[in-house]
């Protein structure tokens, strides 16, 4: 069984609300929020206002991706604006005591820690986190946009994450992967290791949505 996360960029923001509530009563145990902010990466998304306005509305586990320059400011007003896990990127940092120390401070704020990689980063720059990190985010296509062919790079990524599971039994960290995500790559991702599903475009506005999660969640 997989967990599924809808990312709301591929959701109708005029009725955000709604979006979110229908994918939570479809079964969806995590909401994947995708912050953007114009430098990391070409497009900008939301700001904290957004999570503040929806993290209470629902009982998903606010699952927020940085996609930013400056993931020290955004991890502080995202804690506070409702997120539960905040998953930062490897190539935002100048270097990796700075990562370190970023990892230190959304447990400071309370939040569970998730670090991800581009697809050209090789994953096994996160061995020396892996035992204080929660959540490790593989990305299968380029960050940036939705709807976007998956990568099969990110099948030996999550290999090697769970791995890592494998030889840490004491310190289990979630394997996420984003991007591409729908009936035909979903279980491939999971054969490979991920266990949770990050999937927008496949989801939202889909007339048989429902039925699309209710086959991921069954992975
Ligand atoms: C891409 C985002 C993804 C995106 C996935 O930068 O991190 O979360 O929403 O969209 P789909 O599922 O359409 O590939
Ligand atoms: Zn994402």
């Amino acid at each position: 069984m997989a967990y599924v996360a809808p990312s709301i960029l591929a959701a109708d923001f005029s009725k955000i609300e709604d979006e979110v509530l229908m994918m939570e009563g479809f079964g969806a145990q995590y909401i994947h929020l995708d912050v953007m902010d114009g430098t990391f990466v070409p497009n900008t998304t939301f700001g904290p206002e957004l999570v503040e306005r929806i993290h209470g509305i629902h009982h998903m586990v606010n699952d927020v991706h940085l996609m930013v320059a400056d993931p020290v400011t955004n991890v502080i007003d995202f804690a506070k604006a409702g997120a539960d896990i905040l998953t930062v990127h490897y190539e935002s940092f100048a270097c990796e005591k700075d990562l370190d120390d970023c990892i230190d401070l959304i447990h400071m704020l309370g939040k569970k820690a998730g670090v991800s990689v581009k697809p050209n980063t090789n994953i096994e720059v996160l061995q020396p986190f892996w035992k204080k990190m929660d959540l490790c985010l593989v990305m299968s296509v380029e960050p940036g946009k939705g709807g976007q062919a998956y990568l099969d790079s990110a099948d030996q990524k999550l290999s090697w994450a769970k791995k890592m599971n494998q030889k840490h039994p004491d310190h289990h960290v979630l394997i996420e992967v984003d991007g591409g995500i729908n009936g035909v790559t979903g279980p491939i991702a999971v054969a490979a290791g991920a266990e949770i599903l990050v999937a927008g475009s496949y989801l939202f506005g889909k007339v048989d949505a429902k039925e699309r999660l209710e086959g991921l969640l069954a992975l």
